[in-house]
């Protein structure tokens, strides 16, 4: 690859001629993947109307590039690394090879199943290599693949698959997680009694459960993929063709899904992936995400092997059958890039250090972070026992919505400092936005996080609905994207990012919307109504607290408590279950009716000492009330 940012004077010379010559820039990039016919236009860019073009005119395919181009040098070479939940069961090497026969195979499944371009493939399966295979035939046969997270409930699943109109679900009879068995093929069931789009359902046998097949709906999918040809020819697809829906939350009930196209997408997470790992050849790396979310789309799948990398895949969990899962993983393949969540180093930062002590970790190289703001104390604790104070640490910032990272140190390139992404990837224009909407020209700032210019992985629209795109990203800065972060820059112009500053929580790692989870607790027959917000907490970052306002008293108040949680686990899933619940007489408004989350917040911080001016409120005396219930 000749896109390797080598040195200071590289990134810097990258920066200025990304921001100077954006097209040429790209096309530069462009030049090192397979085209099956070239582009009429490098890019076409309407901040206003939110419409972005990459490539266009151009065919290619992504699958091809991550796999067949790689065939004649690297064939022998291990692409997946898969390690099961249980230590003791056996890890899998898929070579180059390999992958292309599975994901051959996997294609022409599909298309005997009556798949074809264009239509959206519900995939919702555990961290199995299948999962990647499904994923990547998609791709291949320019089907739409939709990923949900395996943690999600039926509910959920159905309202994802219902918003794409699906017409196939791939699944399996189960998964693993650390001592669970989770019975997916019976959530998929519940979820399919309100999917009228769906046809089919693929099932990939790992737990051997016992399950209910529904004739003539349901197929076992092993004996589909032993029938099947190992022979199928990479399509040509246009660049700006869908290449997947992701969802995430937003300010309403309902998930956005996020619509990734091709080109673009992929030579920006390939570009990324290289320069942010500092990826060598031969190097194993390892992104402990799920697939389900788009870390593990841009950073385990399509930008590893649009590198010709190795990526392993990982079943289980960290904790599971103890705290040095991860680090033993990291000796036992000779891990060079690790990449996790802040919560996940704050969990095992807790547990004994002999746990980390066991291990030798010498083959660490690089490591980073992602997914929310990482504190210092958790920063320390990863720099001097996982990367032994020689490791630099990539604190990437990016969105499921710009499909790659945009903010990030480079490795040996950037400044080290504990708690900032530092700077913008070449292409890349953050700016943060004063109190009045205006760009911040100084250094030294506060202000909400936006960017400046599309660049190739900016998601293409919101499935289904442009405007909600538009009025979401486009509108409260025009001219900008506006991330929903607020973020600092310092007096020599690192960014640091310090948090949402819009209804979006971050707990674990996983974006939560207050909107969809009051929803599902007003749902319950005994509530009013009730406001979310966020309150730190030492190992999720954020956890949950609900203010809930009931119709009536009601006596036994712990049983509520456990209803409106299981509420919600039944509804979204249990990762968006609440830590604390306080019943409240009403809720604070304003007097358009509007919830001040703000006094509400610091409620629930235990910041009881500023609430601002309060007497222009529909209801103060509520204030009162409920810091005297918290207390
Ligand atoms: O608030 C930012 C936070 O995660 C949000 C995006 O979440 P999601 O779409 O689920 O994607 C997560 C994985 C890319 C952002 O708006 N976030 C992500 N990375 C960082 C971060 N906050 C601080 N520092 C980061 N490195």
């Amino acid at each position: 690859m000749s896109y390797k940012i080598r040195n200071k004077e590289d990134y810097a010379a990258s920066y200025k001629k990304s921001i100077e010559n954006n097209s040429d820039f790209w096309e530069d990039i462009a030049q090192n993947f397979t085209w099956f016919k070239p582009w009429n236009t490098v890019m076409e860019c309407d901040m206003k109307e939110a419409s972005f073009k990459w490539f266009d005119g151009a065919q290619t395919n992504i699958t091809y590039n991550c796999i067949d181009r790689h065939l004649e040098q690297k064939g022998n070479q291990t692409a997946i690394i898969f390690e099961p939940n249980l230590p003791t069961d056996k890890a899998l090497q898929i070579s180059y090879n390999q992958l292309h026969e599975n994901v051959c195979k996997m294609s022409n499944v599909l298309i005997q199943m009556g798949i074809k371009k264009g239509d959206r493939v519900a995939i919702y399966l555990p961290m199995i290599p299948e999962l990647a295979y499904c994923v990547l035939a998609c791709a291949r046969i320019g089907a739409i693949h939709s990923v949900i997270f395996a943690g999600f409930s039926s509910g959920a699943l159905s309202a994802r698959i219902n918003d794409a109109s699906c017409k196939m679900v791939i699944t399996s009879d189960g998964s693993y997680r650390g001592n669970k068995t989770i019975d997916l093929k019976g959530i998929v069931d519940e979820a399919l009694k309100d999917c009228p789009c769906v046809q089919n359902v693929l099932v990939v046998e790992r737990t051997n459960t016992e399950i209910k097949m529904i004739k003539n709906r349901d197929h076992y999918l092993t004996p589909l993929i032993e029938a099947a040809s190992s022979v199928h020819e990479a399509q040509a697809f246009d660049s700006e063709d869908p290449l997947f829906i992701l969802y995430t939350s937003g300010s309403t009930g309902k998930p956005k899904g996020m619509l990734h196209t091709t080109g673009g997408y992929m030579i920006y997470t390939a570009y990324t992936f290289n320069n942010v790992f500092a990826y060598e050849e031969k190097d194993v790396y390892w992104c402990t995400a799920d697939i389900g979310w788009i870390t593990g789309h841009s950073y385990i799948v399509y930008g590893p092997l649009l590198n010709g990398a190795t990526t392993l895949m990982f079943e289980g969990v960290p904790s599971y059958p103890n705290a040095g899962r991860f680090w033993e993983i990291v000796d036992k393949f000779q891990v060079n890039q690790f990449y996790t969540a802040p919560t996940a180093i704050r969990a095992l930062a807790k547990e004994s250090i002999d746990y980390v002590n066991k291990y030798e970790l010498s083959s660490l190289k690089i490591i980073g972070t992602v997914g929310e703001p990482i504190n210092e104390e958790a920063w320390q604790w990863y720099h001097k026992n996982i990367g032994k104070e020689k490791c630099p640490i990539v604190d990437t910032w990016w969105q499921t919505e710009t499909g790659g990272i945009l903010i990030s140190p480079l490795p040996h390139i950037s400044p080290q400092i504990p708690t900032f992404a530092t700077n913008p990837l070449p292409g890349i224009q953050p700016v943060l936005m004063d109190q009045s909407g205006n760009e911040s020209s100084e250094n030294n700032v506060v202000g909400k996080l936006c960017i400046k210019r599309a660049w190739p992985s900016i998601a293409r629209t919101i499935w289904g609905d442009h405007q909600r795109y538009k009025e979401t990203y486009f509108t409260a800065f025009p001219g900008y994207y506006f991330t929903g972060d607020g973020a600092k820059r310092d007096s020599s112009g690192m960014y640091r990012i310090t948090g949402r500053v819009d209804d979006v929580i971050i707990v674990s790692g996983h974006n939560l919307g207050t909107a969809p989870i009051e929803d599902a607790i007003n749902e319950h027959e005994y509530v009013a109504e009730s406001a979310i917000v966020g309150f730190p907490h030492d190992v999720k970052g954020n956890a949950l607290y609900g203010y809930v306002t009931l119709k009536q008293d009601i006596e036994n108040k712990e049983l509520l408590k456990k209803e409106i949680n299981q509420l919600i686990s039944e509804k979204i899933g249990p990762i968006a279950k609440l830590d604390r619940i306080q019943f409240t007489p009403g809720l604070p408004k304003t007097r358009s009716g509007k919830i001040m989350r703000r006094i509400l917040r610091k409620i629930a911080e235990g910041d009881f000492a500023s609430f601002g001016d309060i007497s222009t409120l529909l209801n103060p005396e509520v204030v009162e009330e409920i810091k005297n219930g918290k207390i």
